[in-house]
């Protein structure tokens, strides 16, 4: 067996994980990454020094308290929040040397994102929301493309419907579809479960996998669920801004066994 050694720097934790699979390409990399937000208060230290490398076709469960950070985290992968301090190397392209319209076009190139509030547009149907967006980016068949992506999540008979004809599960279905028409090599998910109940979860987290696999994405979950994070190979901890010691990530009162 090939084992591979992935070193997650914190501060002065080393995590080691050993895998048994071939060296693969990095997709994501950060390095001291820091967030600091000014506030009336003061100014607030989100992200404090973050060390990550994620390699391609992995799965990945970022977990840990509610306001811990991984949100911000993960807006920093998708470009959409810049660190303070720290480089960030995502699908071989360096974010932080991008301005805004450089980001934009990584974004629609690399990125898929699925949060747990949907975010379709309302004015739009199920069809136009995945078409649309593939229109601005220059696919020529992309309402065909749109509609077969429809059809793989399941919607093919919800095409013309606005998001508020839609139940929950079928809005997410249609951000799903958006997040993967594109064939982004990067899928990132905010607890895209969260306003669902578990067994329209359950089927959207088995649409996730399935899909995020045949097509080779490497996935990042966030998620409160410990069940969806074990279905991930590898688990990530953020703590206060810092990644954690993952040695038994799972195995922690805030993440919770949602029962089905
Ligand atoms: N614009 C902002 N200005 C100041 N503080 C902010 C801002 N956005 C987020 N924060 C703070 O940053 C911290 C991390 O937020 P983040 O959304 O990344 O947490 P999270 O780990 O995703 O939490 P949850 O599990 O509740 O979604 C929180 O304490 C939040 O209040
Ligand atoms: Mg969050």
């Amino acid at each position: 067996m090939v084992h591979r050694q992935l070193s997650i720097l914190n501060g002065e934790t080393i995590l080691t994980a050993v895998q048994g699979k071939q060296q693969q390409e990095s997709i994501v990399e950060l390095s001291g990454v820091h967030v600091t937000l000014g506030s009336h208060a003061g100014p607030v230290h989100i992200l404090r020094g973050i060390d990550l490398e994620i390699r391609k076709g992995d799965t990945v469960s970022v977990v840990g308290p509610s306001g811990a950070g991984k949100s911000t985290m993960m807006m920093i992968m998708a470009g959409l929040e810049s660190p303070s301090r720290g480089t960030v190397r995502v699908a071989a392209h360096e974010l932080t040397a991008m301005d805004e319209d450089e980001l934009a076009l990584f974004r629609r190139d690399h990125v898929g994102i699925v949060f747990q509030a949907f975010h379709l547009v309302p004015t739009m149907t199920a069809l136009e929301n995945v078409a649309i967006p593939l229109e601005f980016a220059g696919v020529r068949d992309a309402f065909d493309r749109a509609r077969d992506e429809l059809v793989t999540v399941g919607l093919g008979h919800r095409l013309g419907h606005y998001p508020n004809q839609l139940s929950g599960g079928e809005q997410q279905r249609v951000a799903l579809a958006r997040a993967l028409a594109p064939a982004p090599a990067l899928l990132l998910a905010d607890e895209p479960t969260g306003n669902l109940d578990s067994g329209t979860g359950s089927q959207i987290i088995d649409l996730l996998f399935a899909l995020s696999g045949q097509r080779d994405a490497t996935l990042v979950l966030i998620t409160h669920d410990q069940s969806l994070a074990e279905r991930c190979q590898r688990h990530i901890r953020v703590v206060d801004g810092l990644l954690q010691d993952g040695e038994h990530p799972l195995a922690h009162p805030d993440v919770v066994a949602i029962p089905s």
